[in-house]
């Protein structure tokens, strides 16, 4: 089985992953249909990350800005460009965020998925894709998997929003029979990624000489997977998994937070002049007060994934991450524009209350 579909909407498309999807969908030769990126442009949300597309592209790339909570502009768009296929990735996202202002999670991640949703349903949509987290699990000890029988157990107000909305999908499958489908992912890195989350911070902090601020003791881990192997595996889920299913996308990639920060230091050092104290970049890593209700360790088991779809990834931590780095050092132009006076307020507010 492979679906194909003439009418893609994208939301959350001028977001981290939802950008690299949208160029990795278009790029694709089996699919010659149009992407429609339904994005509102939040802080997290840059049109600059799709520019080149919207060029090259032209009428098969069409940019809708609108609320997924505003129901009478999700159908349109639906009506307008003859939608068969969702896939949901708009959200709030930032862990961090959730926990001083949990509102906009509530709103965005649960009424937003409800919205799409019931248009999905009522105007016959053949396929949704929700996008989901691994952070749906809650925390892993030093040992174990997520699989997708896991329980449920999120812990903080991101991940707690992103598990209702999982569940409103898999209620519109049983009990609609809408054709869906929903895939949990592990921590992503690569272009395009907002300077809010570790990897682009640290990076950014290590060039310009300002500290590192690492959270708790640095060993909470996480399992890190390129951003165009999770749109792969989207892609391979859409076209083929049965409906009602789910499926776990990871990296097999587990690593300390302090050992991505190490690296990133070192590849910085070795890329870029020195600072002015000749000091290596390592000497910027301040461990700053825990973020609260920290999980200590995601890990993925992803077998189902690659034993049943044949997915497997096509980067690897040391290629993909230098790559990430390599990216930011040639994309100035990009980073000076997220970093708005709302994203400056944020980071003032985060970091001096972490002391
Ligand atoms: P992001 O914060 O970079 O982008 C979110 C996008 O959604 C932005 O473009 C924003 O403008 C848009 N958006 C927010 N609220 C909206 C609304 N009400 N209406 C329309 N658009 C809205 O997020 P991301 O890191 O790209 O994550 C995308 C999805 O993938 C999320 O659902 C997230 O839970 C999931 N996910 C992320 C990761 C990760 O490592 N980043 C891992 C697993 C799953
Ligand atoms: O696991 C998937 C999730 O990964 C996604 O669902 C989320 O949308 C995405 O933001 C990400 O969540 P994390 O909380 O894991 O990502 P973040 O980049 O915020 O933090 C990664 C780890 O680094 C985490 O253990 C907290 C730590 N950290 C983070 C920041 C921003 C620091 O030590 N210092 C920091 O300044």
């Amino acid at each position: 089985m492979s679906r194909t579909f003439s009418s893609v909407m994208v939301t959350g498309g001028a977001g981290f992953i939802g950008s690299n999807f949208i160029r990795y969908l278009l790029g694709r030769p089996d699919f010659q249909g149009m992407v429609v990126n339904y994005d509102v442009l939040t802080y997290a949300g840059n049109p600059l990350s799709l520019a080149d597309v919207a060029q090259q592209y032209g009428d098969r790339y069409v940019f809708v800005k609108a609320d997924i909570c505003d129901g009478a502009a999700v159908r349109d768009t639906i009506r307008a460009h003859g939608v068969d296929c969702i896939v949901h990735f708009a959200a709030e996202s930032h862990v961090d965020r959730s926990i001083v202002a949990p509102d906009e999670f509530i709103r965005t991640n649960i009424m937003g998925t409800y919205t799409l949703l019931q248009a999905a349903r009522e105007l016959g949509v053949a396929h949704f894709h929700h996008v989901s987290t691994d952070e749906v699990f809650g925390s892993l000890g030093p040992t174990g998997f997520f699989t997708e029988e896991t329980p449920y157990a999120p812990n903080s107000p991101y991940s707690a929003s992103k598990a209702a909305s999982d569940h409103l999908v898999r209620a519109y499958h049983q009990t609609y029979g809408l054709p869906t489908t929903h895939s949990n992912c592990s921590n992503n890195y690569g272009p395009y990624h907002f300077p809010e989350k570790l990897i682009p911070l640290m990076i950014l902090n290590a060039l310009e000489g300002k500290p590192l601020p690492v959270y708790g003791n640095g060993l909470n881990i996480r399992d890190w997977l390129y951003v165009e192997d999770h749109c792969s595996a989207i892609w391979t889920i859409v076209q083929n998994a049965a409906y009602g299913s789910s499926y776990n996308v990871g990296g097999r990639n587990e690593l300390t937070n302090i050992a991505v920060v190490t690296k990133i230091c070192e590849l910085i050092d070795r890329k870029v002049e020195p600072l002015a104290s000749g000091a290596p970049r390592s000497s910027l890593i301040t461990y700053v007060k825990d973020r609260p209700g920290h999980d200590l360790r995601y890990a993925i088991d992803c077998s189902k994934l690659e034993r049943d779809l044949g997915w497997k990834p096509a980067h690897d931590w040391e290629s993909g991450f230098e790559e990430t780095v390599d990216w930011y050092l040639a994309n100035p132009q990009w980073v000076e524009q997220v970093r708005s006076g709302a994203y400056k307020q944020w980071l003032e507010t985060n970091y001096a209350s972490r002391g």
